[in-house]
């Protein structure tokens, strides 16, 4: 960012060794001014994951924030809240049956099947459970850097295959959307989906983070199904290998939400997981997504199609 003597100095705590941190002293609720704005992706850059609590941002307030981070986009099967055609909702009933599936539970990113795929998103806790139903996030960063320098040159080299079809399935083994989380929030059916489930786009295993030139890991194993060139049988080990990999402890950290907290998540440089450990109680967040770039890597230092 320029003109560092504009920054805001924050009261920024990390909650964890490889990323992220708490802000105290922000009011999301009013407009930021420049010096803070700065502060704050600045922090968000160094920690990849922040979060502010005690915000309880109307839906208007979370949009005015995220428009600040990026453009706004949406995952268009999934419905927005009224009033918005951005601000989405993850909720789960209290009344849900034991072993009812929730959304994300399980180590991903999100969206990484565009050409251009989401940079960021924002999570605002509206009601959470008296216990449960943390939020982990894993470095990739902190992944990459701890790979040998053999694996490090291997993974420069390789350009992996992100496809829909590594989550919702493909042809006669498509996954029903109730094992997806609520099948309430998505507008479409898996037969309107299909030529979407389809599409595949590749991007560089290793890319170069355009806010802190750092490489990192960019896979997300519900989506990536392979490498270029190679077959499933063939990547699957590899890809195996590296998904355990970015989950060792020590590259996450695990956020307990509270009402009205809010997350800024980088959705470049981390993955997340949605802890469904909260049976008998109701949790509800807001979810806003921030449109991105094109990710480049080594192994493909420029991005053509991006222009499309
Ligand atoms: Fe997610």
């Amino acid at each position: 960012m320029q003109a560092t003597a504009l920054k805001a100095k924050l009261d920024t705590h990390p909650i964890a060794g490889a990323l992220g941190a708490e802000i105290e002293g922000v009011d999301l609720s009013r407009p930021l001014d420049d010096a803070t704005l700065a502060a704050v992706i600045d922090a968000w850059a160094r920690h990849s994951v922040v979060f502010f609590r005690g915000q309880n941002l109307t839906v208007p307030q979370m949009e005015e924030f995220g428009r600040r981070i990026g453009d706004l986009s949406i995952v268009f099967y999934v419905n927005p809240v009224e009033n918005s055609s951005h601000v989405t909702r993850l909720l789960r009933f209290a009344d849900a049956e034991p072993g009812t599936r929730s959304y994300g539970e399980y180590w991903h990113m999100d969206q990484t099947i565009h050409v251009e795929p989401p940079k960021a998103f924002l999570l605002q806790s509206i009601d959470c459970p008296p216990y449960g139903g943390d939020t982990q996030f894993a470095s990739l960063y902190a992944a990459y850097d701890n790979l040998s320098d053999g694996m490090k040159a291997l993974c420069d080299r390789l350009v992996v295959v992100h496809t829909p079809g590594g989550f919702f399935g493909k042809g006669d083994v498509k996954k029903p959307l109730e094992t997806k989380g609520s099948a309430s929030q998505f507008n479409r059916s898996l037969t309107e989906l299909e030529g979407y489930i389809n599409q595949e786009v590749e991007h560089p295993l290793v890319c170069v983070h355009p806010l802190t030139g750092r490489k990192h890991l960019y896979m997300s194993r519900n989506y990536c199904v392979r490498f270029k060139d190679m077959t499933e049988q063939e990547s699957a080990p590899i890809l195996d290998y590296l998904q355990r990999h970015i989950e060792r402890p020590e590259f996450t950290c695990r956020f307990r939400w509270s009402q009205g907290a809010i997350a800024l998540i980088d959705n470049r440089c981390t993955q997340h997981f949605a802890i469904n450990d909260y049976t008998g109680f109701r949790r509800e967040m807001l979810r806003l997504q921030i449109s991105g770039e094109a990710p480049v890597g080594p192994a493909m230092p420029r991005r053509l199609e991006a222009a499309e």
